[in-house]
């Protein structure tokens, strides 16, 4: 006999053959016993998950001699037809090279024949989003008025393609992705009746391969087997599958965990020499990453790792050298650098000035420990009341007693907190910095030009950072900024701000867009923001100033 792949080999043949999709085949189940089965069916899911099997087996069950029926045998001419694929009353049709109106009017002449021996005609299209619009508007009609005893099961990997007439006619159901466990699961299986010995790190670098895809699982199974034949071998099913080594992730990871710059450089450049595609990399990283996380909150044993029993243990280890909000962090950073990797020209820079980003991002105080030294302060009244705390050290949540000590405490990339506010400061004499600057901007143009002064009564904000002062007009205010526009003005604009500021500075003028932006509040919720000490200590710890006020109460 000649070879069967081993995917089409092991079609499932019933229902309960199907794994992973239980809601999908429960409710047919149950259709089919309660007489209920509907007219038309989409099958939605990615590629290799069941969804021609199942459609399939479907059909065998109605069209059985035994049928209608949960088991159908598998022997009788329809059963045994239709698992070949050539029966005369279940046709399958491929939309993506049969995507026209001729097919579907085809299929709508055919359609309206009875069965020629079994109960029911049914069709299954499959990538049924290829077809053409008038093709579409063909097939509607046929569901719109289905003749007795005829059955649509519309495959498609793009649901999202389908006009809304057609999803509205049809049942859906949506196949999910497998999961590490069901995979590998059936992958076992599959080795045990092929006689092929595999140990689990072989199995497990085929599963994740696969992503999800029972078909891809198996196929590449197939290939390794034909490479390795009946004993597999992890390392060269590893190699074979262009699987980055567990153990270079780990080093990775480490050397974050160290701030080893230079060795995370090593390490790139290692791949690199070793004929790694950096992009696969990665993505196996994301992965690994992405599983560091998962131990890190739900525990070694939690069924959401996808990774090999005897793996887990190590993985929660190295998790905990590391705060959930650092993970998330890199994962985040992480996804965005392998986004990048895809379209780089250069994705040594690209994975490099990723990980350095990992690198430093341990670095960082989190946001929530800065902001939480201010909501302990007092909403209004006692300046000075509320020292703010130092914040909590960057990436210790309280739950991480398997923590090492650090040698050195982690560096802030954000100053050092400040000083106790004295108690006998006194708020309201001591002008604020920001308005300050600007009233002496003011001042000094009075003296040079009025009318360029009288401009910035009517600014909605303003802002100086980086070297860059950016005056912020209301959109009913653009006559103003229009004036300051000018060559000439600007010029004038230039060298007031820097003289008052002491340093050169580019000049900025544009309108505030008014959706979200900040708009410009009354003196005195100015003056009540100027006063409120969060606002205070926000300026002092990020030395920053105060540019726009909103005042919230009035909207
Ligand atoms: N859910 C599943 N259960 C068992 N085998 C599956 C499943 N999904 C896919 N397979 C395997 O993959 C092959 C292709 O599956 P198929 O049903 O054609 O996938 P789809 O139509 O979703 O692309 C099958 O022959 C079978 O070996
Ligand atoms: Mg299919
Ligand atoms: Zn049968």
């Amino acid at each position: 006999m000649s070879y069967q792949v081993i995917a089409r080999k092991y079609r499932p043949q019933v229902f309960d053959d199907v794994v992973g999709q239980r809601l999908v085949t429960d409710t047919l189940k149950n259709a089919i016993q309660t007489d209920r089965v509907a007219h038309g069916y989409i099958f939605s899911g990615a590629r290799g998950v069941g969804k021609t099997s199942t459609a399939r087996i479907l059909a065998k069950s109605l069209n059985c001699v035994q049928g209608p029926t949960l088991t159908p045998c598998g022997e009788c001419p329809s059963c045994v037809e239709i698992a070949a694929g050539n029966s005369v009353d279940v046709l399958e049709i491929d939309a993506a090279s049969n995507r026209g109106i001729d097919e579907i009017r085809e299929l709508r002449e055919t359609v309206r024949y009875l069965p020629a021996r079994d109960r029911y005609k049914v069709f299954i299209i499959d990538e049924v989003h290829m077809l053409t619009t008038e093709a579409f508007n063909a097939l509607l009609k046929t569901l719109e008025e289905p003749p007795p005893r005829s059955l649509f099961i519309l495959a498609t990997t793009e649901p999202h393609k389908l006009p809304a007439t057609v999803l509205s006619r049809c049942q859906h159901f949506a196949f999910r992705l497998l999961d590490y466990g069901e995979i590998f699961a059936r992958l076992e299986q599959v080795c045990r009746a092929e006689s092929v010995e595999a140990d689990e790190g072989s199995l497990a670098a085929v599963t994740l391969a696969a992503e999800g895809s029972l078909r891809d699982a198996l196929s590449l199974l197939d290939q390794v087997m034909a490479a390795c034949g009946t004993k597999l071998e992890e390392t060269k099913v590893r190699q074979m599958l262009g699987v980055v080594p567990l153990e270079l992730l780990r080093a990775v990871t480490e050397a974050i965990h160290a701030a080893d710059a230079p060795r995370v450089l090593e390490m790139v450049d290692r791949l690199s020499s070793e004929g790694y595609e950096l992009t696969h990399f990665a993505g196996e990283y994301v992965r690994f990453v992405r599983n560091l996380m998962v131990a890190r909150s739900c525990g070694a044993e939690s069924p959401l790792l996808q990774v090999p029993g005897d793996e887990r243990q190590a993985l929660a280890e190295l998790a905990q050298l590391f705060g959930e909000e650092d993970l998330t962090r890199f994962f985040q950073i992480l996804l965005r650098t392998e986004g990048e990797l895809r379209y780089s020209l250069e994705p040594r820079f690209h994975l490099e000035m990723g990980l350095l980003k990992l690198v430093h991002a341990r670095r960082l105080v989190p946001l929530e420990s800065l902001l939480s030294e201010f909501r302990g302060l007092p909403q209004t009244g006692k300046p000075g009341s509320g020292a703010p705390r130092p914040p909590a050290p960057s990436n210790a949540p309280a739950a991480s007693p398997a923590r090492k000590p650090e040698a050195e405490p982690p560096r802030r990339l954000a100053p050092a907190p400040p000083e106790e506010p004295s108690a006998t400061a006194a708020p309201v004499s001591a002008a604020p910095p920001a308005d300050d600057r600007l009233a002496s901007i003011k001042a000094a143009l009075f003296e040079q030009k009025k009318l360029l002064s009288s401009c910035l009564d009517h600014l909605s904000g303003w802002r100086f950072e980086n070297g860059e002062v950016r005056f912020l007009f209301a959109k009913d205010a653009s006559f103003f900024a229009d004036l300051l526009r000018s060559r000439e003005q600007l010029d004038t604009l230039r060298s007031v701000c820097g003289q008052v500021l002491g340093q050169a500075v580019k000049i900025c003028v544009t309108l505030d867009e008014g959706n979200g932006a900040p708009v410009a509040a009354g003196p005195k919720a100015r003056d009540r923001a100027e006063r409120d000490p969060a606002v205070e200590a926000f300026r002092k710890r990020f030395d920053c100033i105060m540019a726009d006020v909103k005042d919230l109460s009035q909207e």
